[in-house]
């Protein structure tokens, strides 16, 4: 099995030799180098999906393989030159079908998979805007047909010639190799490109819609997941906690880095979801994963009161000011909870200055 940068590599490299070896300026000890490039990457293709059969136990593992979508991809790889081959029986030709292997980069781009799924999830959207495309190609066909064909029967004599005419003015290319010359048949030259323009328009508009919606349900159901090893948040209902999953974004912050620092204005509260933090006060306080900091300044309005740092690396869900503020008129009951909790720290810290101030007096 070869490692992605491996593989991708490799299948550049065969690629690259397979392009080259149809340049004209090639010499015969060029052309043979280049040739043998080609077979040895296949052979290395081939024989690493071989190991890679070989060391699966059963064949059941191996059918499941055969059949996923970089089964299928290696199978494709590796029969890509016999088969060839076999079709064309020419050495050169055959060493095209490498063409394939642009597959192979295929299976390892993550955002692959994210784009199979906003396709299906805007299917149906899509569809009816495909449906509109061949409905609007056909009429253009049609009535192309029916104004040009006296003026220029060799571009327009028949509907399948004018839909030539009629694809390359609706994706609105217009290579101009064919001019409507009647009067009608430049009026519906317009509409036509009007149209395509407006249909590409809403094919975009709908996947910029469905990509984004996806990626907010991803981000939604990730945080979901982090808030889940929360415990405050356990103690809310499941529509509080949906409320405030919307609103939560997740960071990764190193060891050392600082989170807040005393003095500075409040902009956002923190939970800590994995990690430890550190609260610098004259008896420094650790948090623990399910603790919550940054409400102080917020809540009571004033500067940071202490600098919080992580002590490990660490995983926190931010709460914007804005977003604490919108989320306190419509659950009072979680900043109810938050706030009662900045309460007894507040009052924790002062006591614990009085006590440093008469130390200081004794
Ligand atoms: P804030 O004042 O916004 O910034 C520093 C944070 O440290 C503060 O909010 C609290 O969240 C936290 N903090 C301050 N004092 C204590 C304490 N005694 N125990 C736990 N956390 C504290």
């Amino acid at each position: 099995m070869l490692a992605p940068t491996v593989s991708n590599g490799l299948t550049t490299l065969g690629l690259l030799a397979m392009i080259l070896d149809t340049s004209p300026v090639i010499d015969q000890a060029q052309h043979r180098f280049l040739t043998w490039s080609v077979i040895a990457v296949w052979a290395v293709i081939t024989m690493s999906f071989a190991l890679r059969l070989h060391r699966m136990h059963g064949w059941t593992h191996r059918s499941r393989y055969l059949t996923s979508g970089n089964g299928l991809i290696d199978v494709v790889s590796s029969l890509s030159l016999p088969f060839g081959w076999l079709v064309t029986s020419d050495p050169n030709d055959a060493l095209l079908f490498a063409l394939v292997w642009s597959m192979r980069y295929i299976r390892h781009t993550a955002g692959l998979a994210l784009f199979w799924r906003v396709m299906q999830r805007s299917r149906t959207a899509l569809l009816s805007i495909a449906s509109l495309f061949v409905a609007i190609f056909f009429a253009a066909s049609t009535l192309a047909y029916i104004f040009e064909r006296h003026s220029q029967p060799e571009a327009f004599g028949s509907i399948p010639r004018a839909m030539w005419w009629s694809v390359v003015t609706i994706t609105t290319t217009g290579y101009g190799d064919l001019l409507p010359a009647t009067l009608w048949g430049r009026l519906l030259a317009g509409w036509v490109m009007i149209g395509g323009v407006v249909m590409f328009a809403l094919w975009a508009g709908i996947i910029a819609t469905a990509f984004a919606e996806e990626l907010q349900r991803r981000h939604f159901l990730h945080t979901w997941d982090l808030v889940a090893t929360v415990p405050f948040f356990q103690k809310l209902g499941a529509a509080t906690v949906a409320d405030i999953v919307r609103l939560l974004e997740s960071r990764d912050v190193a060891q050392g880095t600082v989170i807040v620092r005393k003095g500075d204005p409040g902009d956002a509260m923190y939970f800590l979801v994995s990690g430890e933090a550190t609260v610098e006060l004259a008896e420094p306080v650790k948090l623990a994963p399910g603790n919550f900091f940054g409400e102080m300044a917020l809540l009571f309005g004033a500067p940071r009161s202490a600098t919080v740092i992580a002590t490990q690396p660490s995983v926190l869900l931010v709460l914007d000011v804005a977003d604490l503020r919108e989320l306190a008129g419509r659950r009072p009951e979680l900043i109810n909870l938050i706030e009662a909790e900045a309460r007894r720290r507040s009052e924790a810290n002062a006591q614990a200055e009085t006590h440093a101030g008469h130390d200081r007096t004794k």
